[in-house]
């Protein structure tokens, strides 16, 4: 992954799906080509094989299994993520927490077949015990600011501080972003001022009139304010 990352977390609304979800990759890609910054795309997964095979963007899953291919009825493998063309994985997001030893299990089985990972944590400690698992990316986000439209990069500034403090102790390479409420170019361009290298975001997008505007000022900000 490169840096600055905007990381577009599609969740399940009624955008997320169909038509409607293309368009915002679409978007995103145009954005990213504009503005040379990392927009990665995390729709759901009836959506992958489609948007995989329309943007040149980074797709990721919102959440896969460490298993093989097999009798896994309902579970949905890493392996066949990797032949689908998926480029990663969101690991243990607030709305899909997983056990350490779960997230362990999927971030190694990612590795083993080229994927990435973007492992959420909900606090800095729980950053910390996941950067020391070396995924790719790590996003910190505070579980009661989700989806308010209130920026943890504005409300909860020392979360981001504490995170890349801790993380840093045990890991320098992992990219870290800030997610939860961020829903203003502002609260971009605060997020990076902070220490990490981008965001996490999906409502202000998802939810959003004019989703390819949005993704455009956030990127514009991310390119101008990370160094
Ligand atoms: O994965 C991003 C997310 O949990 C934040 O959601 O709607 O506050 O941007 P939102």
């Amino acid at each position: 992954l490169k840096v600055p990352v905007l990381a577009i977390n599609f969740k399940a609304y009624p955008t997320s799906f169909g038509v409607k979800a293309l368009e915002i990759a679409k978007a995103a890609e145009k954005v990213a080509q504009e503005y040379g910054v990392e927009v990665i795309v995390i729709p759901p997964a009836t959506e992958l094989r489609k948007i995989v095979e329309s943007v040149s963007i980074p797709v990721y899953a919102q959440h896969a299994d460490p298993y093989e291919y097999g009798a896994y009825t309902g579970w949905l493998p890493v392996v066949a993520l990797k032949d689908i063309g998926v480029r990663g994985i969101l690991v243990n997001h607030s709305e899909h927490r997983l056990r350490l030893d779960e997230i362990v299990a999927i971030v190694e089985a990612a590795k083993k077949y080229g994927l990435e990972t973007l492992v959420c944590a909900d606090t800095p400690i729980a950053a910390a015990a996941i950067a020391a698992i070396k995924p790719v990316a790590l996003a910190v986000e505070p579980p009661e600011l989700i989806g308010t439209g209130i920026a943890v990069s504005k409300a909860k500034p020392e979360v981001i501080t504490n995170t890349v403090q801790r993380v840093r102790e045990v890991n320098k390479e992992v990219i870290i972003l800030t997610g939860a409420g961020i829903s203003t170019a502002e609260d971009v361009e605060a997020a990076i001022r902070l220490g990490t290298a981008g965001v996490l975001v999906a409502s202000a997008i998802m939810k959003a009139q004019n989703p390819e505007k949005v993704i455009k000022d956030m990127a514009a900000v991310a390119k101008a304010a990370y160094k």
